[in-house]
């Protein structure tokens, strides 16, 4: 049984004051089991959060491939394990749209993450267009297909993919629950091509856009949805705290 995730993406938000007072206030206050609840957060303040949680991980929201050298203003892999936090996502569509990043620069970050024990969680998803012009499965396939190339673990458990439809991110127009499945089903059954069933089925696939504590039941009762991968609802203590606990199974 694949455990359920539920993923905050803070994105650049909140203070070092402002995320230590959400963790002191949220820990204590999540299941303890049957969920894994995480926040991924400004790498500025990882190692603040680290220490002061508990049930509660903490992921980066980005990490260099490279693991060290003259890359002004990056983070590397063996900076993020010094946080020591578990979760890093990977290839979020804000970073392949702003900061250029490629599937192929997203494929040897997940090399790079793995190589040094963070757990990945890799985001995928296509535009309106795509999705208007029934190029979404099409989308999907080049991306998983890109990233994944060459890719080796050990552990399936520890690799998360997350569907993320770029229409559906902070717009407040989240995919429906049939639309959401239809993807997460489809990029289980690339992975099986790429890798197997055994793998596939125990590879985590969360689904993030628009999620707020009103859809998530809908999402969650999905086959292939593992959890959540939350950008504007995550910031409110109540709410992250309400999905974390619509995750159980
Ligand atoms: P919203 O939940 O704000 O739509 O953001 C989704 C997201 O980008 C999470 O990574």
């Amino acid at each position: 049984m694949r455990k359920p995730i539920l993923a905050g993406n803070w994105k650049m938000n909140k203070t070092r004051d402002e995320a230590i007072h959400f963790v002191l206030d949220v820990d204590h206050k999540l299941p303890k089991d049957g969920v894994e609840a995480v926040v991924c957060a400004p790498a500025i303040i990882l190692r603040d959060l680290v220490k002061r949680s508990d049930v509660l991980k903490v992921g980066a929201q980005n990490m260099n491939e490279h693991e060290k050298g003259a890359y002004t203003g990056e983070i590397s892999p063996v900076m993020i394990k010094d946080t020591k936090v578990e979760y890093v996502i990977l290839g979020h569509s804000e970073r392949r749209q702003y900061y250029a990043e490629t599937d192929e620069r997203i494929n040897a970050k997940v090399k790079t993450a793995i190589e040094f024990e963070l757990k990945p969680i890799i985001c995928v998803g296509e535009t309106l267009e795509e999705r208007e012009s029934n190029k979404t499965n099409d989308v999907l396939k080049t991306q998983i297909t890109k990233i994944f190339e060459g890719v080796t673990f050990e552990n399936p458990d520890n690799i998360v993919v997350a569907y993320e439809p770029i229409w559906a991110i902070g717009t407040g127009k989240s995919a429906t629950s049939a639309q959401a499945e239809d993807a997460c089903k489809f990029i289980r059954g690339i992975l099986t091509d790429i890798y197997s069933k055994e793998v596939s089925d125990k590879i985590r696939i969360l689904y993030g856009g628009s999620v707020n504590t009103k859809n998530i039941q809908d999402i969650m009762a999905q086959p292939d949805i593992d959890g959540g991968l939350v950008g504007g609802a995550s910031l409110i203590e109540n709410d992250f705290i309400e999905l974390c606990k619509a995750c159980l199974k």
